[in-house]
């Protein structure tokens, strides 16, 4: 149980929570997450699983965690009435982490949407790393972009897109990634975002010649590795079969190369025929 410190909106869509957890700030890495639960709260069961968006260590004691998230059902509804002061259940860090490249040295994160939130704190631990970092943000519109003026001064270049063309590039983020690798000399890449967009990133990036970690925002029921509620194919090392992994636990950060993507395209295509067939 953990008390939040601060609660503040983050441009028109998103809510940041900022919480007091020292041990999870201390241990936390880019790409893992926490799972919250307002205690007093008994309409849901489940803890939700949110990334963590950046850590504070400053304070020792008082060190935090930020998250950031928009409303989408009963679960977030309830995270985004809580003020500050008030108690929060939360249980993290949770998952396997981004990794910093040894060798290559300019990196590019790739963001659709709110799945731009973990590559915040990823983007502070490379820049500690004295690696070089480029951002690619995407949305539908200019008010779903994440914290695009903190973006603008995490990249080098930073470079976004959206649906509707209210802010960057009028389409898709898959439209101007080959032109930003180009641009930006990237030799490793890193997204998180909707699955179609990260699928298409993957093999953008493997047509580069470039290593692509994508984190995976499965729906979970657990998040601590239990229930299989959450699960990845993922082509084992010798590429004869598929394994189906947690993507709480063996996850959420995958090699992009390594994930099964065919496999949601034909489940997606099974789901949508009608009954009978
Ligand atoms: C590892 C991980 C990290 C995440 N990080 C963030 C984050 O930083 N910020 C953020 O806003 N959201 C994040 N999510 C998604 C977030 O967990 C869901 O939006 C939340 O659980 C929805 O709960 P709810 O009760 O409000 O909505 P529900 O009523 O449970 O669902 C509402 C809608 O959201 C979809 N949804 C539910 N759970 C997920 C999920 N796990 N992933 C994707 N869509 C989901 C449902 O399909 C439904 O359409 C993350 C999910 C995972 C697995
Ligand atoms: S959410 Fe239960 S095993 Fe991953």
């Amino acid at each position: 149980m953990a008390e939040i410190l601060n609660h503040r909106k983050l441009g028109d869509e998103y809510h940041s929570l900022t919480i007091v957890a020292p041990e999870i700030a201390e241990a936390a890495k880019p790409g893992q997450f926490v799972n919250l639960r307002p205690p007093t709260d008994r309409s849901y069961l489940l803890r939700r699983p949110f990334s963590i968006f950046r850590v504070n260590r400053r304070g020792n004691v008082a060190a935090t965690v930020e998250v950031v998230f928009d409303i989408r059902g009963p679960g977030t509804a309830a995270l985004a009435a809580m003020r500050r002061h008030e108690p929060i259940d939360i249980v993290g860090p949770i998952g396997r982490s981004f990794t910093i490249p040894k060798t290559q040295h300019s990196c590019l994160l790739v963001g659709g949407g709110v799945g731009a939130t973990p590559l915040f704190f990823l983007g502070e631990e490379l820049q500690n790393a004295g690696k070089r970092v480029d951002v690619l943000w995407g949305a539908a519109t200019a008010s779903r972009l994440v914290a695009p003026i903190e973006a603008k001064r995490l990249g080098a270049v930073a470079a976004f897109t959206t649906d509707d063309g209210s802010e960057g590039h009028h389409g898709l983020i898959t439209e101007v990634l080959g032109e930003m690798i180009e641009r930006c000399g990237t030799e490793v890449i890193y997204t998180c975002g909707p699955r179609q967009m990260m699928a298409s990133v993957t093999k953008i990036a493997l047509e580069f010649g470039i290593p692509a970690q994508v984190a995976m925002e499965e729906l979970m029921g657990c998040g601590i590795g239990v229930c299989m509620t959450c699960v990845t194919p993922v082509w084992n090392r010798d590429g004869t079969g598929i394994a189906n992994v947690r993507t709480c636990v063996d996850g959420p950060v995958f090699n992009g190369a390594r994930i099964a993507w065919d496999r949601y395209a034909k489940e997606e295509a099974a789901a949508a025929l009608p009954a009978g067939n």
